[in-house]
């Protein structure tokens, strides 16, 4: 495995991912995990991550100099390479070479880590500081016309460093130097693989968990469908899914769920349809953070009250719980800080109150989205689960605009579900689109049907392409496809009689409308 030490950089993650793509396991720690936790890992290398700090800040991020004579290799990206040159004797100049973006890169040694690339290559630069001069040992491997010292390489410790950032998409050659770290320099083998890994796994929940049952709180997202897919191989007959239905769901979602767990997994399922109890606490609310407040709360009062019926039979949750989230968690802690303002609330099956006396397990805990998609394959989850589209826990509560009744739920998965079938039948779903959705919204326009007036509410579409949910553009549907959705939904649901297509991108606007 190979161990990486995060100092703030915004790409941390990506590395790891990018290492795992090589197939090899890599594991993201804080900056300020022991020596000793560290070579507990056992890892084949380590890599020093970048980071927003300059190395002459006062609280500069900070590593103990031991690291370097662990006779383990190590890459510095970034500052994790101006971190490597100050510690070990060498200068970084502060703020006078910045440079950003792209830039070329004249290979002065193609040994080891730039094997295989010849002569030059795009590299993508994000500095202000930059090393001026080498410490003992090192020599230069590349530059460019801003940074004389782009790479730099201490071949007999295996210590080596890159000012640019080879894990991004816009260093085109970036996998190469990952892989020549990887597989040449510190002769990892690509064997990590998804089966590989539920072997693994279903050998700790065995050991972990033994004849005991567990639970799992179901949502019908790929997160809990996995993790129950994947106990249930371990402890086939201990596990029991609980699908609490809060009434916001999409059209015929529930039914599918029940018959995916029951007749396809086999698994025991508790189907607890609470939709009146959520109707109840919702009445006369349209505030956007209240109604998710709300129905946060109600998901947990409804979950004890049915563990409570269960009178104590299980001593395991199992929850869906993944890497980024451990990441965001440890990183965290740590102090360098990753923490956002609070734009909205999520409301996840996941986020269940800890003081329920249950010891948790969390078997995805070490893998990414992605991974975890690979995983569900390979464990036989329908393809429409491993494909779906993200769903907010709150589901379509929060789409519809205003107060939620379950007269204006059934008109919403009316126009949700022409949405989905539309963009799926014209090839957009999974390929092209982020997300998908209708919002039911609570104004009423006037309109005129079989020569008649009508006042009727408005449906507006959204549609997005995004990477990750942090940024989204809306997407350039061919207007075909938005005419054909209009005009069905105005056809076939009678309480509508407009709708609108949202050409908002995030940020400034949100995905979800609340
Ligand atoms: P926004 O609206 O913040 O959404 O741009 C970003 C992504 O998060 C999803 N979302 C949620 N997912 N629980 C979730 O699991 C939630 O409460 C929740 N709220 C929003 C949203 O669908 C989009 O993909």
């Amino acid at each position: 495995m190979i161990v990486i030490l995060d100092f703030g950089s915004q790409y941390s993650e990506l590395i790891a991912r990018r290492i795992r793509e090589c197939h090899v396991y890599s594991e993201v720690l804080p900056h300020d995990t022991s020596i000793t936790n560290i070579k507990n890992k056992k890892p084949k290398g380590i890599i020093l991550s970048g980071g927003p700090s300059s190395v002459y800040d006062k609280n500069a991020p900070t590593i103990s100099k031991k690291i370097f004579t662990l006779g383990i290799p190590i890459l510095g990206i970034c500052y994790g390479m101006q971190l490597m040159t100050k510690i070990l004797g060498g200068e970084v100049s502060h703020k006078k070479k910045q440079e950003y973006g792209k830039a070329h890169l004249q290979i002065d040694n193609n040994k080891n880590l730039f094997a295989n690339i010849y002569l030059e290559m795009v590299c993508w630069m994000s500095h202000g500081d930059a090393v001026m001069k080498l410490p003992k040992g090192f020599r230069k491997i590349a530059h460019t016309k801003n940074s004389n010292y782009a790479a730099i390489a201490d071949n007999k410790r295996n210590l080596y460093g890159v000012q640019f950032h080879p894990e991004v998409v816009h260093t085109p050659k970036g996998m190469t130097i990952i892989k020549n770290f990887l597989y040449n320099i510190c002769k990892c083998e690509p064997s990590w693989t998804m089966k590989n890994f539920i072997e693994e796994e279903i050998n700790n929940i065995r050991k972990s968990i033994g004849k005991e049952n567990v639970l799992i709180a179901l949502s019908g997202g790929v997160d809990s469908t996995t993790v129950s897919a994947l106990v249930n191989k371990a402890l086939p007959g201990q596990l029991t899914c609980m699908f609490i239905d809060q009434g916001f769901m999409r059209m015929g979602e529930p039914e599918r769920i029940i018959e995916v767990f029951e007749k396809h997994f086999k698994i025991k399922l508790i189907h607890v349809n609470a939709s009146k109890r959520f109707f109840v606490k919702l009445h006369k609310v349209t505030d956007p953070e209240k109604k998710r407040k709300i129905i946060g709360t109600e998901f947990i009062r409804v979950f004890e009250d049915e563990v409570k019926k269960l009178k104590g039979k299980f001593k395991y949750l199992a929850q869906g719980t993944l890497y980024p989230d451990v990441i965001e968690s440890a990183v965290v802690s740590t102090g360098v800080s990753k923490t956002a303002v609070k734009i909205k609330t999520h409301h996840n099956v996941g986020g269940l109150p800890q003081k329920m006396n249950f010891k948790i397990v969390e078997p995805l805990k070490m893998l990414f989205k992605d991974e975890v998609r690979q995983l569900a394959r390979e464990l036989d989850v329908p393809e429409e689960i491993v494909q779906r589209q993200p769903f907010p826990g709150p589901g379509l509560a929060i789409r519809i605009i205003g107060e939620v009744t379950p007269k204006r739920v059934k008109i919403l998965q009316k126009a949700d579900r022409i949405v989905l079938d539309e963009v799926k039948k014209a090839g957009y779903y999974y390929k092209y689109l982020w997300q998908a959705f209708a919002v039911l919204l609570p104004i009423r326009t006037v309109g005129v049907m079989g020569d008649k007036r009508t006042y009727l509410n408005t449906v507006a579409i959204r549609c997005v392409t995004s990477e990750d949910a942090m940024t989204a553009n809306w997407a350039h549907l061919p207007y075909e496809l938005l005419e054909i959705m209009s005009s069905r939904i105005i056809n076939e649901i009678a309480d509508i009689n407009r709708v609108v297509y949202d050409i908002s991108s995030k940020p400034p606007s949100t995905i979800e409308w609340e």
